[in-house]
């Protein structure tokens, strides 16, 4: 990871240098150490406070440059509000707010990890890194031009300032690990689809490899052994072949059942011969979202060591509409045995998962599998960008992805499934068709992926807005978000990873 902001801890008692960060809660009150660092300065602040009308509230920046007496040359203070009782997505937020106001001058920041009443914890310390340096983040592999008024590239060395560094580092280690499993997973994203095609994609994947990932990559010929009609179905209009790829991390006891993550890889959806409109169509190629964040989540798993057995799978295909793509009427027969009547061959991502989960099911057994994709629209009509659509046969699996998903900020929102929307997708001429007409887009889409998991406890989150075109947040600023890095990663550390 190259990235253009590298951050370190110190000792609270370091003399500042260049950007100074400080905390301040919503009387204005400051920390010892922070008052102890600004000396006389301190007064400053209260009248620059008062006239820029900056009151503490939480999120809410005073960016000032540095008072006379201080050996720095831009002091930001950033409201804590009440300074009480802030969630890690708080501080996450924070060092978002931080890399969001560096520009390419500053070079050397210091970041004093202090609230008012107490110095930060160590986690919250990391938090605020991961946050700093997620934000941070920039697709810039295309531009070879700067416009004017745009700010080169940042080049920021960053301290936090905390009562323990060594401890402050520990904690951040495995942090870093999984922010860089989310960059990976947003570079995958962002990159176009006349680059990154299934080949490419498996390529990169197997990069994993370094990490001590087994990674197998499964082509057209082995998938054809294994009789995958449905997602080869999809593959044969593109002149690029299709490809799945099994990722295994064991690090867990061995013959220990795994867990498994599944990813939707469509890295470029035209429709297919149900073409789509023209309008937005180049978004298309984030239709590989859900893979992405596996191929990212794997990386965390095994950068950080976690001491797990974990399979990570992606079928991944382009889209695409030629002489040779599938016709809505064609039936396909999936690796399970189950016929499917293609009605629409825009609804591809379910035929992918259909062949990846049945393989992954019966070939490693998980405890469990989730798998992520950028399914349908449907969802976002029924949640907007705010929440990832969740789809479960199992509860407990359920209440902890939505438990991960308040902590890391990555929420999910649990939707129905039922018989009754089962038999929507019942079709005339086959077992079943890919489509389940106008209502209830996302349900049916999900009934037809529980036809392929074989009972195993299985959860499917609908991510399009979440992973890709997502509103721009604290700490992230790029098209691809990498999101559901750091909520499965979340979900594996706190339930399956044997206790360090
Ligand atoms: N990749 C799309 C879903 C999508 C749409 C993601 C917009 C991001 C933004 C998926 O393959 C698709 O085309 N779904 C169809 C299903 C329909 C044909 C049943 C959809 O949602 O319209
Ligand atoms: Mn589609
Ligand atoms: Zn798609």
């Amino acid at each position: 990871m190259s990235d253009a902001v590298k951050v370190g801890f110190v000792p609270l008692s370091t003399a500042p240098k260049g950007v100074l960060v400080v905390f301040c809660d919503d009387s204005l009150k400051l920390g010892q150490a922070t008052r102890k660092a600004l000396g006389e300065a301190a007064g400053t602040v209260k009248r620059a406070a008062a006239a820029n009308q900056f009151k503490g509230k939480s999120g809410s920046i005073l960016d000032m440059l540095a008072p006379e007496g201080i050996k720095i040359q831009r002091l930001i203070v950033i409201g804590a509000g009440k300074g009480t009782g802030l969630k890690e997505t708080d501080f996450l937020k924070f060092g978002g707010l931080i890399a969001g106001k560096l520009n390419s001058a500053s070079d050397q920041v210091t970041v004093m990890a202090e609230l008012p009443e107490d110095a930060m914890t160590s986690a919250q310390a990391a938090s605020i890194a991961s946050g700093l340096r997620m934000r941070a983040y920039k697709f810039t592999r295309y531009k070879t031009k700067k416009k004017d008024g745009e700010d080169s590239t940042l080049r920021a060395e960053v301290s936090i300032a905390v009562p323990e560094p060594n401890a402050a580092r520990k904690a951040f280690a495995p942090e870093a690990h999984i922010v860089d499993g989310v960059i990976i997973a947003r570079e995958l994203v962002n990159e176009p689809p006349n680059v990154l095609y299934p080949e490419e994609f498996a390529r990169r994947a197997s990069q994993l490899k370094k990490l001590g990932v087994d990674v197998d990559v499964l082509d057209v010929k082995a998938m054809t052994k294994l009789g995958m009609g449905a997602l080869l179905g999809v593959a044969q209009g593109s002149v690029h072949p299709g490809r799945t790829v099994i990722m295994r991390w064991n690090g867990g006891k061995r013959g220990d059942q795994p867990v498994a993550f599944v990813g939707k890889g469509v890295t470029f959806d035209t429709g297919g011969i149900s073409i789509k409109g023209a309008a937005n169509m180049e978004e298309m190629k984030g239709d590989m979202g859900g893979a992405a964040c596996v191929v990212g989540l794997m990386h965390a798993l095994a950068a950080r060591k976690a001491k797990v057995n974990a399979v990570g799978a992606i079928g991944l295909v382009e889209n695409m509409p030629d002489g040779n793509a599938q016709r809505p009427g064609d039936i396909v027969t999936s690796m399970s045995g189950q016929t499917i009547e293609i009605i629409n061959t825009d609804a591809e991502g379910r035929l992918v998962l259909a062949d990846v989960l049945w393989y992954v099911a019966k070939k490693f057994k998980p405890k469990f599998m989730v798998d992520l994709a950028t399914l349908t629209g449907a969802i976002m009509v029924s949640l907007s960008t705010e929440h990832a659509g969740m789809f479960s046969n199992n509860d407990e699996l359920a209440e902890r992805l939505s438990k991960a998903g308040e902590e890391t900020g990555e929420t999910v929102w649990r939707m129905p499934l039922g018989a009754a929307y089962d038999k929507l997708i019942d079709s005339q001429f086959a077992d079943m068709k890919n489509t389940g007409g106008r209502y209830g887009g996302s349900i049916t889409a999900a009934q037809f992926l529980q036809r392929f998991v074989d009972g195993t406890p299985w959860a499917h989150l609908d991510v399009p807005s979440e992973t890709m075109i997502a509103p721009k947040t604290d700490i992230n600023h790029s098209w691809g978000s990498g999101y559901g890095v750091r909520l499965l990663e979340r979900l594996v550390a706190e339930h399956y990873e044997a206790r360090k």
